[in-house]
C-alpha cells in the first residue's frame, strides 16, 4: 500500500487559511492533519472549534483531528460534528483508554492513539487490536518546525513488529520534523501515514512538496 501524506493546517497562514484550504483541496494531500491543544497538556494553543466549523466546510479532505489536551472524551461529539474520519487521543492523556477508544468507534469514527516521544511502543501491546492507527510522535506536541528526533525510526520499526505479529490492522502514522529526509527514512522504516507542516507550508511550492512526499520510496 502506498503512504498517506497528511498536511498540518498549524503552519498554514490563520489570517487566509480559505487559500491554504483550498491549495490543498488541489493537491495530492490524501487527509487534513488539524492540531488541537489546550494550554495544559502542551505547553501552546492552536484553535478550537468554533474555527474549525469552517475549516471543515471549506475542505474535501477527510479530517485527520489530532487532540493535544487533556480528556479529550469530553469532545467526542464535537470532534463528530466536524465530519471527522480519524479522532486521535493521547495515551498519556487518556487513564482510561480503552474506554475512550471504543466511545469514539460507536460515534462511528476511527480511532487512533498517539504517543509523545518518551512513551515506549510496548504500551499498546493490550490495545493495538483495537485501534486503527497509531502516531508516533517524532518531537514533543506543541509547536509545528521541530527538529526530527531519531529515535521514533526505531519506534517505527518497533511498531510494525507489533502490528503484524498481533495481526493488527492499524496504520502508523508519524507526526514532526517530517521532510524529504526523514520521510523516506519514515517510509522505508514501515510508516504509512506522513505528516507534514513546516515542510509544505514553508516549500516555495506546497503543492510540489506534497507531490514529493507522496513519491518517497
Ligand atoms: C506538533 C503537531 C504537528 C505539527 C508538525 O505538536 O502535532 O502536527 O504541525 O509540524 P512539523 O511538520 O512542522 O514538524
Ligand atoms: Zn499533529
Amino acid at each position: 500500500m502506498n503512504h498517506k501524506v497528511s498536511p498540518s493546517l498549524l503552519s498554514a497562514n490563520f489570517a487566509n487559511l480559505a487559500a491554504d484550504i483550498n491549495m490543498l483541496n488541489h493537491s495530492e494531500a490524501d487527509w487534513l492533519h488539524i492540531d488541537v491543544m489546550d494550554g495544559v497538556f502542551v505547553p501552546n494553543i492552536s484553535f478550537g472549534f468554533p474555527v474549525l466549523k469552517y475549516v471543515a466546510e471549506l475542505t474535501e479532505k477527510p479530517l485527520d483531528v489530532h487532540l493535544m489536551i487533556v480528556s479529550p472524551e469530553k469532545f467526542i461529539k464535537e470532534v463528530k460534528a466536524l465530519g471527522t474520519m480519524m479522532m486521535n487521543v493521547h495515551y498519556e492523556a487518556c487513564p482510561h483508554l480503552h474506554r475512550v477508544i471504543q466511545q469514539i468507534k460507536e460515534a462511528d469514527m476511527k480511532a487512533a492513539v498517539t504517543l509523545n516521544p518518551a512513551t515506549p511502543v510496548a504500551m499498546l501491546t493490550d490495545i493495538i487490536r483495537d485501534v486503527d492507527m497509531v502516531l508516533i510522535m517524532s518531537v514533543n506536541p506543541g509547536f509545528g518546525g521541530q527538529k526530527f528526533i531519531e529515535h521514533s525510526l526505531e519506534k517505527v520499526k518497533e511498531l510494525r513488529r507489533l502490528i503484524d505479529s498481533t495481526g493488527s490492522n492499524a496504520l502508523i502514522e508519524v507526526d514532526g520534523g517530517v521532510n524529504l529526509e526523514t520521510g523516506e527514512k519514515l517510509v522505508k522504516a514501515g510508516a504509512d501515514v506522513l505528516v507534514a507542516g513546516n515542510a509544505v507550508f514553508s516549500a516555495p511550492d506546497p503543492q510540489e512538496m506534497i507531490h514529493r512526499l507522496k513519491a518517497l520510496k
